[in-house]
C-alpha cells in the first residue's frame, strides 16, 4: 500500500488538489458559525490560575517587507497592484508604512511592548533588483535594522522570501522553471554571507501553497495567471529550492536555525460521517500543509506555523455558493471564523515531525469586531495546553506588529498592534494590544477571563 501511494504520489496529489480547489476556494466560509464538532484531540482544561512558558519563549510579532517598508518598485507587485481593480478600494503599497524609514521607531514601539523577537522579510528585490547586480547598500540597511534590534534586545527572525519576488525573477519564469532555483540560491548565499553573524533564526520561505494558490490557481496575485497544471512543477521547484536554501544557509553559518513557514486552518468536515466532507477536509489539511512539510522533514530545524481559522466543510453550502454571484463572493473573501481551540488540534497533528515549532502568524483584522486582547488571550492558552502535552513551541509572533498592506484588501484588513495615521504616518499602539504587551512581559497568559 505504502509503495503504491509512493508510486502514484503526483496522481494522488492532483486528486487532493482538485477536492482543495473546489471545497478550500470559498465552500467552507459560507457554513453556519454555531456549529460543534468534537475535537480529535480535546485537551482538558487546566486549573491553574496562571499559565507560565517555558523559560525562554519568544515573543514577538511579525511583519513582510512589502508589506510595510514602501517603495519597493523592483518586486513583482509593484506593476501588478497599479492595474486596475487589482487592489481593494484602489489602494497602493506605495509608501506603506514607510518602515523602511522608521524603522528605529518601530523597534522602539516594539520594545515598549516588550517584545524580544521580531519576525521580518528581506525584500530579495532591493537585494538583487536586477538579475544579477547585488547591492551591497541595502544590505547595510538590514544591518542596521537588526543592530537596532540588538540594542533593545530582541532576537531577530528572518524570511528570505515572503510573496513578494523580484520582477525580472518572474519575467524569466520564476518557479515554473527549474534552471531558476539557482538564482535564489545565490540571493540566499549573498544575504546569508553577509548577515550570519546577526541571525540565527531564517526562514527560507512563507507560504508557498498562498503563493502558488493565489498566483496560479485564483489568480489574484502575480503573475495572475490561472493554471492548475503548473501547480504540481511549482510546487517540486519550490521544494527544491527550500532544499538547496537550507544547505547553503548551513554552509554559510553552522549554527544557523533553517525553517519554512506555513500556514494550516483547522479543516473539519460540518456532518461527522459524511464521507466526501471528510475526505474534502483532510486533503484541504493535507494539500495546503503536510504534503509541503512531509517533503522537507530533513531540511528543517523547526516548523514555522500559521494558523487563523477554522475551516468547516459543509457540503450543503454548494448550493449558497452556486447561487452567490461572483462580487458577494469576493466581498467575503476574509469572512473568517475563529477558533482559538483549533490552534491545539493544529498543533497536535504536527507532533509527528518532532521539531521544535514556532508559531509564526496568528492575528486578526479590526473589521471583524473581534476583542483583540481576548483573541490573544486564548489562543495563547491554547498554546500552553499544547506546550504542556507535550508540543514543543518556541515562540509566538503576533500578526501583525502596524496595521499595514494587506495584499489585495489594501489597507482595509488592519491586524496590527499600532494603528497609523495614514497622512502622518505617526504611530500609536492601540489600548487593547497591551494585553500582549504584559502576558510577554510576564511570559504568563491567565487561564481565567476575570
Ligand atoms: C501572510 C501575510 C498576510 C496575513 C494576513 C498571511 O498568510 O503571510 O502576508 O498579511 O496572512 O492575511
Amino acid at each position: 500500500m505504502k509503495n503504491y501511494l509512493k508510486k502514484n504520489k503526483k496522481y494522488i496529489l492532483i486528486l487532493f488538489l482538485v477536492i482543495f480547489i473546489v471545497f478550500g476556494s470559498g465552500l467552507t466560509k459560507f457554513t453556519h458559525r454555531s456549529f460543534q464538532y468534537n475535537e480529535p484531540y480535546g485537551h482538558v482544561d487546566l486549573e491553574d490560575e496562571i499559565l507560565n512558558f517555558p523559560e525562554g519563549f519568544l515573543w514577538g510579532t511579525a511583519t513582510a517587507a512589502y508589506q510595510v517598508e514602501g517603495g519597493n518598485v523592483y518586486s513583482n507587485w509593484w506593476d501588478f497592484e497599479q492595474e486596475e481593480g487589482r487592489i481593494k478600494n484602489g489602494d497602493r503599497s506605495d509608501v506603506a508604512t514607510n518602515h523602511y524609514v522608521m524603522y528605529k521607531e518601530d523597534i522602539d514601539l516594539m520594545s515598549q511592548m516588550s517584545m524580544n523577537s521580531y519576525r521580518f522579510s528581506i525584500e530579495w528585490s532591493r537585494i538583487e533588483p536586477k538579475q544579477g547586480e547585488f547591492n551591497q547598500e541595502e544590505i547595510e540597511h538590514y544591518r542596521n535594522v537588526l543592530n537596532a534590534l540588538s540594542k533593545k534586545g530582541i532576537k531577530p527572525m528572518v524570511t528570505l522570501w515572503h510573496h513578494s519576488l523580484p520582477y525580472w525573477f518572474e519575467d524569466i519564469g520564476g518557479w515554473e522553471k527549474v534552471e531558476n532555483i539557482s538564482y535564489y540560491e545565490e540571493y540566499v548565499s549573498y544575504v546569508t554571507k553577509n548577515l550570519s553573524e546577526e541571525v540565527e533564526l531564517w526562514i527560507t520561505m512563507n507560504e508557498p501553497m498562498a503563493y502558488i494558490s493565489c498566483g496560479y490557481v485564483s489568480a489574484k496575485w502575480p503573475p495572475g495567471e490561472q493554471n492548475i497544471w503548473k501547480v504540481n512543477r511549482l510546487l517540486k521547484n519550490i521544494i527544491k529550492a527550500h532544499k538547496r536554501g537550507y544547505e547553503v544557509i548551513h554552509s554559510n553559518d553552522q549554527d544557523a536555525k533553517v525553517g519554512l513557514a506555513e500556514h494550516s486552518s483547522y479543516a473539519v468536515p460540518y456532518h461527522k460521517n459524511n464521507i466526501l466532507e471528510n475526505i474534502a477536509a483532510y486533503s484541504i489539511d493535507y494539500v495546503w500543509t503536510h504534503y509541503l512539510l512531509e517533503q522537507i522533514t530533513d531540511e528543517l530545524d523547526f516548523i514555522g506555523l500559521h494558523y487563523y481559522y477554522r475551516q468547516y466543510i459543509n457540503i450543503d453550502a454548494l448550493e449558497d455558493l452556486l447561487s452567490q454571484s461572483l462580487d458577494e463572493f469576493e466581498t467575503r473573501s476574509m469572512d473568517r471564523s475563529y477558533y482559538p481551540k483549533g490552534l491545539f488540534e493544529v498543533l497536535m497533528r504536527f507532533k509527528k515531525y518532532d521539531k521544535p515549532i514556532y508559531i509564526t502568524e496568528l492575528g486578526v483584522p479590526d473589521y471583524h469586531e473581534v476583542d483583540r486582547d481576548q483573541f490573544i488571550r486564548e489562543h495563547l492558552r491554547e498554546v500552553y495546553y499544547a506546550v504542556d502535552a507535550g508540543i514543543d513551541v518556541k515562540g509566538f509572533y503576533y500578526w501583525t506588529l502596524l496595521d499595514c498592506f494587506e495584499w489585495t484588501e489594501g489597507y482595509d484588513a488592519e491586524f496590527g498592534l499600532i494603528d497609523i495615521n495614514r497622512d502622518t504616518q505617526e504611530r500609536s499602539i492601540k489600548e487593547e494590544s497591551w494585553e500582549y504587551a504584559h502576558i510577554a512581559e510576564c511570559n504568563c497568559v491567565s487561564n481565567s477571563d476575570k
